[in-house]
């Protein structure tokens, strides 16, 4: 069975089946007013922050067949009563002529067919503003004259999403709706919580005359609630009940009498659902969007955004597949993961202190560096400031109020109360930023660290390389008994959490690739004294790692306090784990020999037809000395899932050996986009990576989950362009270091970087997977494979040649 289709000349995919196997989404806006649209209408929308701003009600765990947020319903008159129904399919769920819901670049477009009417209802939120926006347009395809009603819906939370579910007493007493009545009919609806009557106000309105209006749920539904969503009593009345809610749950329902359509007649009108901090503040914005004109205008800029997004880089290999995924989907996700990193989608509910990850954000950041340098140096800024002044960091913060959280922590006081790899992220994610645009000024902006009591001393700041050394400092000084880093709470891999004491090999490599960025960038600043310093510390890592880490077939994954090692054959279960292995190549820790064998045994044991898993065996029972690993059964999730966020981190590793062929097996059997002929198995989005896939130690293999926030986007995206491809920046230009398949006779890369377009063009006549014997830049050889910086805002020809 398939639901749908990729139309990529118009960078949509379009679903044609509304029946899905479960809600498929897009996101609209950004964190600063946004949320997500599913394929039938429903959306959860909030301004700053999903857990104390929300706006819209969306219950994820509800049926599929449930109202969720907003809808429409669309009426005509029938011999006794209305004929309701929606457009959207959900609630009312009859029997549609056309379905399309068309998910573009931060658009959502549903078209549908039912009893003869068309309905093409157009959702976005345009660039930098308040509002979301739904452009409707109906059509009378019956062949006879009908007049038609609309009747536009959304159901409110309480802003503190929370509050909303563990507080029926309190919540309800504040919740309350007004109409402001305007000219011609116009009307707006708004709507708050009472002690945010001065300062944050909803507001629903349409361009088309209001008839009637209901702001009651009660009284919407009829009969006491016992009306539902897909027969609300009130609608088989002419008019709604004009009832100002001053309590209860609020709601904002439109009527809108389009009047007699003849055939083949459309009419349109648009609603906006926004907050501002009143209805004065408000009025302006809402007139110029009661215009279609200005509708259109804001609608062309946010594809204009899009084009500009992705025109950074493309691609023209010769999968189609990769192609679909490398210029469009996977870097929109991209933007989303940096914009909502771990916070609000169909499963991650955006509620209590979860916030922006430290870790995550600072991965997610590196997918979208060429494309918005400017937002990543912010949310980079941002994620130092809660960085402690130890050098370790918060696991998380709030983006409204900044407040920092330390994760799960808390229920394991027994327990290291800090992450040991967050804050190692950060080098990473600076280095990143600075060799895509050379912006060394930023290394010394200065930033504040974080205090966790805010009380007593004076705020310490220190630069951003400040930061930088001190996460470095904090794992240096925080190893176990062999001389490795302490896991902490956890590594990586949120769900290990071992005894106090415990090592983590993923730290230790990860330090060791810090180690390298920073030698490597003290060499490009000239600051001999540290790359002497880091250089002597790498080295000792390497041989520690080596000495002890070796488990004889690959590398062990932790050390619990006892010197016991865990992702070793001495183990029950958990005997390999996939980070030990590909980690160990990306921080140049392992030795040449021991990387290959490490490679194979990841691909004899780990490896499925459907994606890696994260270890093997799965651990069968609960148990408190490991953590939160054992709360799954075998083959979920870090419990020997198949966790997609490692596995372009064995791609990467792959190419770093030079074999190309694994690498593209790897990547592609990932590809969501391959999954669309499977996807009553697969059941997420074809259009996006999932966070984890269930593996073949679970009677459902091959069900994927938690789709679009995921580090998998900007790993993946990261090792198809910078790896695969191999074109990846560094401080003195583009290198050129692909590893492809053998069958490839080349492929084409157009990129931006650092004021200059380069075109380029890989060739390989002698069907290699690795090695540029030959770099021609604008026709002249060049010794290396580092094409130059130009940064003279012009386009270059670049011809690598393989052999
Ligand atoms: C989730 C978390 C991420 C973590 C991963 C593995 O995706 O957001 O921070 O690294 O799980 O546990």
């Amino acid at each position: 069975m398939k639901y749908g289709y990729f139309e990529d000349k118009n960078k949509e995919y379009i679903i044609t089946n509304p029946k899905t196997p479960v809600k498929w989404i897009n996101y609209v806006g950004t964190l600063n007013f946004g949320g997500f649209v599913d394929h039938t209408g429903g959306a959860l929308i909030c301004k700053g922050d999903p857990s104390l701003n929300r706006i819209v009600k969306y219950i994820q765990q509800m049926p599929s067949s449930d109202f969720k947020g907003e809808t429409l319903y669309l009426r005509f008159r029938q011999r006794n009563g209305y004929k309701l129904f929606s457009p959207f399919f959900v609630p009312t769920l009859d029997q549609y002529d056309l379905y399309e819901c068309h998910v573009g670049l931060g658009y959502t477009r549903i078209i549908s067919e039912f009893y003869g009417i068309r309905t093409e209802c157009t959702i976005f939120v345009p660039i930098d503003d308040i509002r979301e926006i739904r452009e409707v347009k109906i059509t009378n395809k019956t062949g006879e004259e009908l007049e038609i009603d609309a009747v536009s819906v959304v159901e409110y939370t309480h802003f503190d999403a929370v509050r909303q579910f563990n507080n029926a007493d309190w919540v309800p007493q504040t919740m309350q709706s007004r109409c402001i009545q305007e000219e011609d009919g116009l009307l707006t609806l708004i709507q708050y919580a009472f002690m945010r009557r001065e300062t944050n106000v909803n507001f629903f309105t349409s361009n088309h005359p209001i008839s009637s209006f209901e702001s009651d749920r009660k009284r919407f539904l009829g009969d006491n609630e016992y009306g539902t969503w897909s027969n609300p009593l009130s609608l088989q009345k002419k008019e709604l009940g004009n009832y100002e809610a001053h309590r209860g749950d609020n709601i904002g329902a439109l009527l809108h009498h389009l009047g007699s359509l003849k055939p083949g007649e459309t009419k349109s009108f648009i609603t906006q659902l926004g907050q501002e901090q009143s209805f004065e503040k408000a009025r302006h914005g809402i007139e110029k969007y009661r215009n279609p004109e200005a509708v259109k205008k804001a609608y062309n800029e946010l594809n204009g955004f899009w084009e500009e997004f992705l025109s950074r880089i493309q691609v023209e290999t010769p999968d189609p597949a990769m192609n679909s995924m490398l210029n469009i989907h996977n870097p929109r996700q991209c933007f989303i993961t940096k914009n909502w990193s771990r916070y609000l989608s169909y499963y991650q509910l955006g509620m209590g202190t979860r916030g922006i990850g430290f870790r995550d954000g600072s991965q997610d950041v590196m997918g979208v560096i060429d494309h918005i340098p400017e937002e990543s140096k912010e949310l980079l800024k941002r994620m130092m400031m809660v960085q402690r002044i130890n050098g370790s960091a918060m696991h998380s913060f709030n983006p409204l109020t900044m407040e920092g959280s330390k994760g799960e922590t808390d229920d394991w006081p027994d327990r290291p109360q800090y992450y040991g790899d967050d804050h190692l992220w950060i080098v990473l994610a600076v280095t990143t930023y600075l060799k895509e645009t050379g912006d060394m000024e930023f290394l010394k902006e200065v930033i504040p660290y974080y205090k966790e009591k805010k009380e007593s001393q004076l705020q310490e700041s220190g630069t951003v390389l400040d930061h930088m050394k001190r996460a470095l400092d904090f794992t240096r000084n925080d190893k176990g008994r062999h001389g490795l880093p302490h896991l902490g709470f956890a590594d990586w891999n949120d769900t290990v959490n071992l005894r106090t004491g415990a090592e983590s090999l993923f730290n230790a490599h990860l330090y060791g690739k810090d180690l390298l960025e920073m030698i490597e960038l003290c060499n490009y600043l000239g600051d001999m004294a540290w790359v002497k310093s880091y250089q002597e510390e790498y080295d000792e890592l390497k041989e520690t790692f080596n000495r002890t880490s070796w488990d004889g077939e690959w590398y062990v994954r932790y050390f619990d306090p006892d010197g016991t090692p865990l992702g070793s054959h001495k183990n029950e279960n958990g005997k390999i784990y996939i980070n030990a292995q590909s980690w160990s190549l990306i921080s140049g820790m392992a030795l040449p020999e021991r990387a290959e064998k490490a490679l194979d045994s990841l691909n004899r044991l780990l490896n499925t037809a459907k994606g890696i898993k994260v270890s093997w065996p799965g651990f069968d029972g609960y148990d408190t000395t490991k953590g939160g690993i054992t709360t799954y059964p075998p083959g979920a999730k870090e419990n020997g899932g198949i966790f997609l966020h490692t596995n372009p981190w064995v791609v990467i590793a792959e190419t770093i050996m030079g074999n190309g062929e694994r690498a593209y097996e790897y990547y592609s059997q990932i590809n969501p986009a391959a999954k669309n002929e499977i996807i009553d198995e697969y059941e997420c989005e074809p259009y996006v990576y999932a966070q984890n896939i269930l593996s073949n130690e679970h009677p459902q293999f091959g069900l994927g989950r938690n789709s679009w926030l995921t580090g998998t986007a900007s790993w993946m995206y990261q090792a198809g362009t910078g790896f695969i491809l191999g074109i990846r920046p560094d401080y003195n230009g583009l290198v050129i270091d692909p590893c492809i398949p053998k069958k490839w006779d080349g492929f084409k890369v157009t990129r931006k970087y650092k004021n200059a377009v380069y075109n380029i063009e890989v060739k390989n006549p002698k069907h290699m997977s690795k090695g540029v014997y030959r770099l021609k830049v604008d026709s002249r050889e060049i010794n290396g494979n580092v094409a130059p910086v130009f940064g003279d805002g012009k386009t270059h020809s670049i011809e690598a040649v393989m052999g």
